[in-house]
């Protein structure tokens, strides 16, 4: 927090006026910082929660103050006066309630209106971040935790870019490992001219996928084939590099679908792009002590971990935790990102807990949480079905991404066809308009479900939770943000011209609440 005074959230100003009032009323006591927050009861809008800690420090010191209440007194009697404060009380255990000054709350809207919102961006110490998120497996599904991912790990990137953040949105994903052998090998077997073939032949990956692992499952030469297609592969002959490269291309396809019908910016660095880098990195673990050989694996153990870290399997192969260790060398230091986030669900835990408790044993990474560079797993639920099971479709097992996204169009469109006829005004819409509007109106009621529930916990996906139009949904925003648009427009007037010549009021008790919300956003 590097802010000039009159600068930063409402939270950060707060907190300054308190700063002085405390050194001004218990100088002996600076190491205490201000505990600030917003206020839960009516009572107030924020609070300042320090009076009970103080007391406790100072009671056997000094006979001056014969309660929290007292010490929470002589905290408002040495607030520098402000144009922020409208008023201030002292409930219970000395809690100091804050209540800001409507004009100045107005004066602070107006403000934020005219300079735009990006002038409240935070602050944040870190420049540079990596936001691993969506991440799919070639070849295999991309599933509704996938989806969730791409939602939660695109909000945070959008964020971290609103704070001026440079963000590298990475794809990370598994285009890498044993599955290829079996999968090469099966393109080669069903489809010998497979160079010369559209991707349209093949035909949907997941089949193949599952057809292919049938072969291998089956037939004992198949999968011996297979295994040592991935040694071939690995080895960087050109033949197994190119129809690596041929199936590969084919789910990014799929990928990129899904992705522009969301309106997400991903950039793919998968897997294979850390191979390279692993003997190294392993080779620096290596000199540092950290990696030894147990059960003819090569490991990393960790400090309080029953199980260690495995990153050369017994069978001399790297795995998912190998590829994780460099990809971490590799933005650490060839990118120097400042700070690492992975999105992916809750389950994967462990394994981004190990990895960063080895990247700290190796020293990349500093003892103390808090400086940079930094490193977070964001992990999130399940997406439940409506019978508390993992959301599957009727059609298929798993829920391929696409269908699901078509579904939440289609609902939306028919529900917008059906009000446009009640209205008798279906004539008046061309039907790139209802698509356009369809789509709009169903894909961000997927990503507005997702964002709005818990993070942590599972949740159960509900079209038609997500497609109601009065619930705290998307829908309903988008119909809010509609309405004023055609207020804006019905007026007539000008809404720039508007912005400079009139002053906002929060004449009603609603207006202030909103207002209170407003100022809030950036330290929200
Ligand atoms: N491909 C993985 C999966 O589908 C997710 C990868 C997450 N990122 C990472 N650096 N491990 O579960």
């Amino acid at each position: 927090d590097k802010m000039e005074d009159g600068m930063g959230t409402v939270k950060q100003q707060i907190s300054r006026l308190f700063k002085n009032s405390l050194s001004a009323a218990f100088p002996e006591e600076s190491s205490v910082e201000p505990a600030v927050a917003v206020c839960t009861q009516k009572s107030g809008d924020y609070q300042c929660n320090n009076a009970m800690g103080l007391f406790s420090k100072i009671k056997g010191k000094t006979k001056e103050f014969k309660s929290p209440n007292a010490v929470g007194q002589a905290i408002v009697r040495n607030l520098p006066p402000s144009e922020i404060i409208e008023s201030t009380s002292v409930a219970g255990p000395g809690f100091v309630n804050v209540i800001l000054s409507n004009k100045w709350l107005a004066k602070y809207i107006q403000s934020m209106l005219l300079d735009g919102i990006e002038k409240w961006a935070p602050v944040l110490s870190v420049t540079k971040a990596v936001v691993d998120f969506s991440s799919p497996n070639i070849a295999k599904e991309m599933h509704v935790g996938h989806l969730r991912s791409t939602i939660i790990g695109d909000t945070l990137a959008r964020m971290l870019e609103f704070s001026n953040v440079e963000v590298l949105r990475r794809n990370h994903v598994g285009d890498w490992g044993t599955q290829f052998g079996m999968l090469i090998e099966y393109l080669f077997e069903k489809f010998p001219n497979w160079e010369d073939i559209g991707e349209q032949a093949i035909g949907d990956l997941q089949d193949f996928y599952k057809a292919s692992k049938r072969r291998f499952d089956e037939d004992p030469s198949f999968k011996e084939r297979a295994q040592l297609a991935v040694v071939r592969l690995q080895g960087g002959e050109s033949r197994y590099r190119d129809a690596w490269k041929k199936i590969c291309e084919i789910s990014r396809r799929e990928f990129d679908l899904v992705y522009e019908r969301l309106g997400v910016h991903l950039e793919e660095k998968g897997e294979s792009f850390y191979n390279l880098y692993i003997p190294k990195v392993l080779e620096e673990l290596t000199n540092k002590g950290l990696v030894e050989e147990s059960e003819g694996a090569r490991v990393i153990f960790i400090e309080g971990q029953q199980i260690p870290l495995i990153v050369v399997k017994k069978d001399k192969g790297f795995n998912y935790a190998s590829t994780d260790l460099a990809a971490l060398w590799y933005r650490l230091n060839v990118e120097e990102a400042k700070w690492i986030i992975y999105l992916t669900d809750a389950g994967q835990q462990m394994h981004f807990q190990m990895v960063f408790s080895a990247a700290r044993l190796a020293g990349w990474l500093p003892k103390d949480d808090n400086e940079t560079p930094k490193v977070t797993h964001v992990g999130f639920g399940l997406v439940l079905g409506s019978d508390g099971k993992r959301f599957r479709t009727r059609s298929s097992e798993v829920v391929r991404l696409a269908e699901l996204l078509d579904e939440a169009k289609d609902r939306s469109k028919a529900e917008l066809r059906k009000r446009l006829e009640d209205n008798g005004k279906l004539a008046d819409w061309t039907e790139v308009e209802l698509d356009q509007t369809a789509e709009a109106v169903g894909y961000a009621a997927v990503k507005y479900a997702d964002l709005k529930n818990n993070r942590g916990t599972n949740y159960t996906f509900s079209f038609e939770q997500m497609l109601n139009d009065k619930g705290n949904t998307a829908v309903y925003l988008l119909y809010a943000h509609a309405r004023i648009c055609s207020i804006i427009r019905k007026s007539g007037k000008d809404i720039e011209e508007l912005k400079k010549t009139k002053s906002i009021v929060l004449g009603h008790a609603d207006e202030r609440i909103l207002g209170l919300n407003l100022i809030q956003f950036a330290e929200v």
